[in-house]
């Protein structure tokens, strides 16, 4: 048995949460860089909790500048078991509409101006991801959520695209009807890969901002009508942190799917 320490990864509009008993902002030290910030730690009901603003208090990092490896690594080395990134996401499905929360299970990764592995020249390692998230965690996010009266869809596949701009019709229409891609957001990858290298347990909450720019009653990304959205899916965003403590308990066994021993089924080279 171990300790359960949730890490709660907030993006854009989730940059605070509340309701942890003796909770400060502490700074992490990492070989990686800096992290995107402080880490606000306290404890629920008992269980740990690690809480950290994707882009920073005030917004500062862009998708493309978030530090994704410092972030991880701080977490792990504060003894986090299990991450939820939550994040703002585009959709390209009508019944996943703005205000829903989806509950990713796949990714397709299209950016490419991020630093994607620790592993690299000396240590060379490969990781399974065939199932980038794990389904025990997964499991307590939905149960968070439909708790908290939010409508949440089970599964979807998740294109990270690098941004910042938003997809253009032609690319939004691929990623929907020949992708077969249900929601588009800027940041879950490669932070999904780094916490399968750092053995974390991960599961990624897309909060539903808006359609993209398929949708033939929707027309482009209206960033007004994003912003007015983001802020009542961040506060449906901490309404689910907040049941996610009693949900997963003090301890935990070895996560079922194996995800915090990746490594043990990962091709690794080292050094003579
Ligand atoms: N985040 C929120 N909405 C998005 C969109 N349409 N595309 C990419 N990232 C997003």
């Amino acid at each position: 048995m171990t300790d359960t320490m949730i890490g709660v990864i907030g993006g854009s509009g989730l940059y605070q949460i509340d309701g942890l008993d003796g909770a400060e902002w502490v700074k992490v030290d990492s070989p990686w860089g800096a992290p995107s910030d402080e880490i606000f730690c306290g404890e629920v009901g008992g269980v740990k909790m690690a809480f950290l603003p994707r882009h920073g208090r005030g917004h500062v990092h862009s998708p493309s500048t978030v530090p994704y490896r410092a972030n991880i690594d701080a977490l792990k080395r504060l003894g986090v078991t299990d991450v939820i990134s939550v994040s703002a996401c585009g959709s390209f499905r009508e019944e996943m509409a703005p205000g829903d929360f989806v509950i990713v299970d796949q990714f397709i990764d299209r950016t490419f101006a991020r630093e994607k592995s620790f592993f690299g020249t000396g240590c060379v390692g490969h990781v399974s991801l065939a199932h980038p998230t794990c389904p025990r965690l997964s499991d307590a996010c939905e149960s968070a959520a439909k708790s908290a009266g939010i409508t949440v869809h089970r599964g979807g596949t998740y294109l990270a695209m690098e941004g910042p701009q938003f997809s253009t019709l032609a690319e939004s229409k691929m990623y929907r009807e020949i992708w077969g891609c249900d929601v588009i957001g800027m940041t879950n990858m490669p932070e999904a890969k780094l916490a399968r290298e750092a053995e974390l347990c991960y599961a990624s909450v897309a909060m539903v901002t808006d359609y993209d720019s398929w949708h033939p009653h929707h027309g482009e990304v209206d960033i007004t009508a994003i912003i007015a959205t983001l802020q009542g899916n961040a506060d449906k965003g901490r309404a689910m942190v907040k049941g996610l403590p009693a949900l997963l308990g003090t301890e935990r066994e070895a996560c079922p799917h194996g995800c915090d021993r990746a490594l043990e089924f990962a091709i690794l080279t080292a050094p003579e």
